[in-house]
């Protein structure tokens, strides 16, 4: 039950309808410290309205209200503090969590609209980075999230595989490569020769052209130069599918940008049919002055075709095929600009869904304050970052619970977990300093907490051997001391509606970590096992953490292994 709409309801009633409920809700607070009750209205707004004092206005009102979930309500200057009858309450919430399961705090919100999801894209013959595992953990928790909203989440990796880089790319191969080197080690191998074409182009820039021609053969559809790029594909791909599988991420689509090679010319047809397109240094440029943007480059002078071509091609392919409600970029914050130029040329082309799309930039992760660049190799390889956490978790079981089973996979989901957690616990537009130490602490804000907190909430309930028996409302407790974790329980869907309405999984990661620490202490307060009339409240208690926390890491892409 929602108990804030409830209040809201009440108060409509005795206002006689004279403001909406949906906007009393909205103003209606959660006081800080228990003793201002479980809920609270401040009658500001009302004052104002009605020329009354606040403090008479919250008199007359809590007078008209009456209802079955308040146990009392307290005036206390313009506030009406209302506290929940704990026993109704209580009873209901466990009720629904423990019938409910992993489907408490579903919602419907979303109505089935299809949301695109563009997410992880990294780029083929380069390393799998850290920016790329932003977007993948990212994007992962907010189709979780979004389906847990009623929405259908469509994930798509746009693979970067298509672009001048190729051209230099193979021009380096053909000029330098080894193909028994590349079959054994792909992308280390395509990445080195990528950092010497490099090298060698800044002496002799006469390698530029000859990459940017192997591109416009590779554009034309150019045998042998589509065949190199089939292969360096295919191989980056089979090392980005070990990554994805570890991690437990599926796609719905993997068209990339080359996917949208033969839907182009659509685009810059349509752009001249709208007479956007101008001239520019023999190149084709969308003006965007208005929007005081800098020009969009749709085609260079050489005729091969761009990122934002591709991007173009790419929105109005979702559109049309998926008809989506809502269209997600999960791309870091440098691509700011690329996104808004992007947006600017579709509106300007007369497409109004332009404004259903979203760019979810985030922060860059760091390495001693400065950013990881792939150009010079110096990366951190995230396949690296996954087997030693994994290696670390491995080792903490060793250590603590040699005789469990399934130890292989306990760890992964460990290892794995601790990664990912570290990456969604923080609001996405932070800068994150990578440090490996911080990834892998098994205590404190991290995701090995939880899943410990979990594992043990599981084992009290082994140890019981407790089945739902009673019926809740005959729960014997004065549900005092279990009261904080609760109401906590009860905050669950409204966390994740906020999480799914700002884009933001950090709020669900912030509201697991506060559950396990009040579910810990009031553990460390309360013998749980111990025969007393309240045991079947307290078990029941436990039980539905142990449902909560579970959905609450599911939603974030991270299992919970139920002994660790
Ligand atoms: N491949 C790009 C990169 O690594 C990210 C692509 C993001 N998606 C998009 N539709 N532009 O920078």
């Amino acid at each position: 039950m929602n108990f804030k709409k409830k209040f809201a309801e009440e108060l409509y009633a005795a206002l006689d309808g004279a403001i909406e409920a949906a906007e009393l809700e909205q103003l209606i607070e959660k006081p800080k410290t228990q003793q201002h009750g479980d809920l609270a209205f401040p009658c500001f707004s009302l004052a104002k309205m009605q020329r009354k004092a606040p403090h008479l206005i919250a008199q007359e009102l809590a007078g008209k209200i009456q209802s079955r979930v308040f146990e009392k309500m307290e005036v206390v200057g313009a506030y009406i503090n209302v506290f929940l009858n704990k026993q109704q309450v209580a009873a209901d919430i466990l009720n629904q969590i423990i019938s409910q399961q992993g489907e408490y705090g579903t919602q419907k919100e979303g109505n089935g609209g299809k949301v695109t999801i563009d997410l992880s894209s990294p780029n083929i013959a380069k390393p799998f980075s850290m920016g790329h595992l932003r977007s993948t953990v990212i994007g992962n928790a907010l189709a979780l999230i979004v389906e847990k909203c009623g929405f259908q989440p469509i994930k798509i990796n746009h693979l970067g595989d298509w672009g001048t880089q190729f051209g230099k790319l193979i021009s380096a191969y053909k000029r330098w490569g080894n193909p028994e080197k590349v079959k054994q080690n792909p992308i280390k191998e395509l990445l080195s020769l990528y950092v010497q074409f490099h090298a060698e182009a800044e002496a002799n820039p006469a390698l530029d052209d000859e990459g940017r021609s192997w591109f416009k053969k590779l554009e034309d559809g150019d045998e042998e130069a589509l065949a190199l790029w089939q292969w360096f594909r295919d191989e980056s791909l089979k090392e980005f599918s070990r990554i994805y599988e570890l991690m437990g991420v599926q796609f719905d689509s993997y068209a990339g940008e080359a996917f949208y090679n033969d839907k182009m010319d659509r685009i810059v047809k349509l752009l001249e049919e709208k007479e956007l397109l101008v001239e520019s240094n023999q190149a084709q440029v969308v003006e965007l002055n208005e929007e005081q943007l800098p020009p969009c480059l749709i085609k260079k002078s050489d005729g091969a075709t761009l990122y934002a071509t591709r991007d173009l091609a790419a929105a109005l392919y979702r559109k049309e095929h998926y008809d989506f409600s809502q269209s997600l970029y999960v791309v870091g914050h440098e691509q700011s600009l690329h996104f808004k130029q992007l947006i600017a040329v579709l509106k300007k082309m007369g497409f109004d869904w332009a404004d259903k799309m979203v760019h979810i930039p985030f922060g860059m992760m760091l390495k001693d304050g400065k950013k990881m660049s792939t150009r010079k190799g110096k990366v951190v390889l995230l396949e690296e970052v996954l087997a030693e956490s994994i290696e670390m978790a491995r080792s903490n079981i060793e250590e603590k619970n040699p005789t469990l089973k399934n130890k292989e996979e306990v760890a992964k989901q460990v290892g794995v977990g601790a990664v990912i957690f570290h990456d969604l616990k923080n609001y996405r537009m932070n800068d994150i300093e990578f440090s490996l130490e911080e990834m892998l602490r098994f205590e404190g804000e991290t995701a090995p907490y939880v899943q410990y907190t979990f594992a043990r909430a599981c084992s009290i309930l082994r140890k019981a051997g407790w089945k739902l028996e009673t019926p809740a409302q005959a729960y014997q407790t004065s549900w005092e001391k279990e009261w904080k974790v609760v109401s906590l329980l009860m905050e669950f869907p409204s966390a994740i509606k906020r999480a799914c309405e700002n884009y933001d999984p950090s709020l669900v990661a912030k509201y697991i970590i506060d559950l396990a620490q009040v579910f810990n202490k009031y553990y460390a307060e309360v013998k749980v096992l111990e025969e007393s009339p309240e045991r079947e409240a307290r078990l029941a208690l436990v039980c539905s953490v142990t449902v909560v926390l579970k959905e609450g890491l599911r939603l974030l892409g991270i299992s919970a292994p139920e002994e660790m």
